[in-house]
């Protein structure tokens, strides 16, 4: 089939990465692709800056301005292509979204069953660390506009030194239930400790290094500027366009592979170089010390969305030599996430599973060592996206925590 007809769409497409305002957006579902097809398609896609959403082996959805509606519909039926709507009014959806958002709260204190604003974050984080004695709170770098990169590291006393598990969130500023996920973990850790099995086994067994918010410029950009902001806010020299994709900024000798783009413009932007970036940099440096010093076993990053646990290799589909011990661990997580509130996930490595990706953490910190290296996407499967309402919040929490738990003692 010919992709390549779409093409000539693109000379429609100037001016469409600056959109802050999403009246008449629309979300497709690109239905029943085939395996080429779907990596065609997303390739042609990101190529002409479109916003492509998520994707799977044979389906991708993708944010479409109004104005662009009729040529790809026409394109796509060329093609065929079906395609679905699943959000028929993207500003409508954040409209919605920011009528729940309890702006005036500011430093005052956060609210675990919300999305909270970075400075209420930083200084929950901050107040857990005074608060027991056992959680202590590390900047292990700082970003391009100055903010802190923050890490709480929860560490019961014990006889002997514990392994050490790491977990981050929000490396996509986007993504907000993922940072509101890492909130909900250092919430219910820390006040359950003691009370709770699981909560307890886990910090009896393991220290948990935990990054709520990988991308803080990023973060602070989706409030106040574009809700759908994903990269970080780097302005490198000469590039024409703000922010680099942090997870695809990482290097284990395959940076700049498939599913990655060097226009600084596009959201997959790879950076002018492998680990250009001070987010990627600072947790490089910082989980190697604990790779040298703490026995890292597991590294978790968390992003959304799609419902899937995901493995390396990222950059190619052949099988690591740990397939068998990954896929163990990662049904035992899926099975307990499920167990909660029966939210159904996918695993597999993100190739076969997904789509290639390179560059990414996960690739990065299993060929560095660490074997249980794994990829969260979280809710849901594309009916919210990205926009996902704060009532999935304490859900999407439990679930989420019931599995990484499972899975970390499974190990
Ligand atoms: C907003 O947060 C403040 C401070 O926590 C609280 O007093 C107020 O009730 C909240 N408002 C809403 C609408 O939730
Ligand atoms: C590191 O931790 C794992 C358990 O997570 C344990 O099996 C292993 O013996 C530990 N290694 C060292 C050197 O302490
Ligand atoms: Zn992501």
């Amino acid at each position: 089939m010919e992709v390549s007809r779409l093409l000539s769409v693109s000379l429609l497409l100037f001016g469409l990465a600056a959109a802050s305002n999403f009246d008449g957006h629309q979300v497709w579902r690109l239905n029943d692709l085939s395996a080429s097809q779907a990596k065609d398609i997303n390739t042609l896609l990101t190529g002409l800056d479109f916003d492509v959403w998520s994707h799977g082996r044979d389906w991708l959805d993708v944010r479409v301005p109004p104005h662009l509606a009729r040529p790809l519909q026409r394109r796509l039926q060329e093609l065929s292509v079906p395609h679905t709507i699943m959000i028929d009014d993207v500003q409508r959806k954040i409209n919605e979204e920011r009528k729940g958002l309890n702006r005036s709260r500011g430093k005052t204190g956060i609210h675990i069953s919300e999305y909270n604003e970075l400075e209420a974050i930083e200084a929950y984080m901050s107040e857990v660390s005074e608060k027991y004695e056992w959680v202590s709170l590390k900047s292990i770098g700082k970003t391009f506009e100055g903010r802190d990169l923050w890490v709480n590291i929860l560490a019961v006393p014990g006889d002997t030194p514990k392994p050490a598990v790491w977990i981050d969130c929000g490396i996509h500023a986007r993504e907000w239930i993922t940072q509101a996920t890492c909130l909900y973990g250092l919430e219910y850790l820390t006040t359950q400790y003691g009370t709770d099995e699981a909560a307890t086994s886990l910090l009896d067994a393991y220290d948990i290094y935990l990054m709520p918010m990988h991308n803080p410029d990023g973060y602070y950009y989706t409030w106040h500027n574009d809700r759908l902001w994903r990269k970080n806010r780097m302005q490198h020299e000469g590039s024409i366009c703000h922010g680099v994709d942090l997870n695809r900024n990482w290097d284990d000798g395959h940076w700049g592979g498939a599913g990655t783009s060097d226009n600084s413009c596009s959201d997959i932007y790879k950076g002018p170089e492998p680990f250009s970036e001070l987010e990627t940099q600072a947790v490089r440096d910082y989980t190697s010390g604990l790779m040298t010093s703490n026995n890292l076993t597991a590294y978790f990053t968390i992003h959304c969305y799609s419902q899937l646990w995901m493995y390396a290799y990222g950059w190619t589909g052949e099988a690591t030599p740990d397939d068998a011990d990954l896929y163990r661990i990662s049904e035992i997580g899926v099975v307990a996430l499920r167990a909660v509130h029966d939210t159904r996930y996918q695993f597999g490595s993100i190739y076969n599973a997904i789509y290639p990706a390179s560059g990414t953490s996960i690739d990065w910190s299993y060929s560095s060592g660490v074997v249980h290296t794994y990829t969260l996407e979280l809710r849901d499967t594309g009916s919210n996206g990205f926009l996902l309402p704060a009532t999935e919040i304490i859900p999407t929490g439990q679930e989420t925590w019931a599995g990484l738990i499972a899975a970390i003692l499974a190990i």
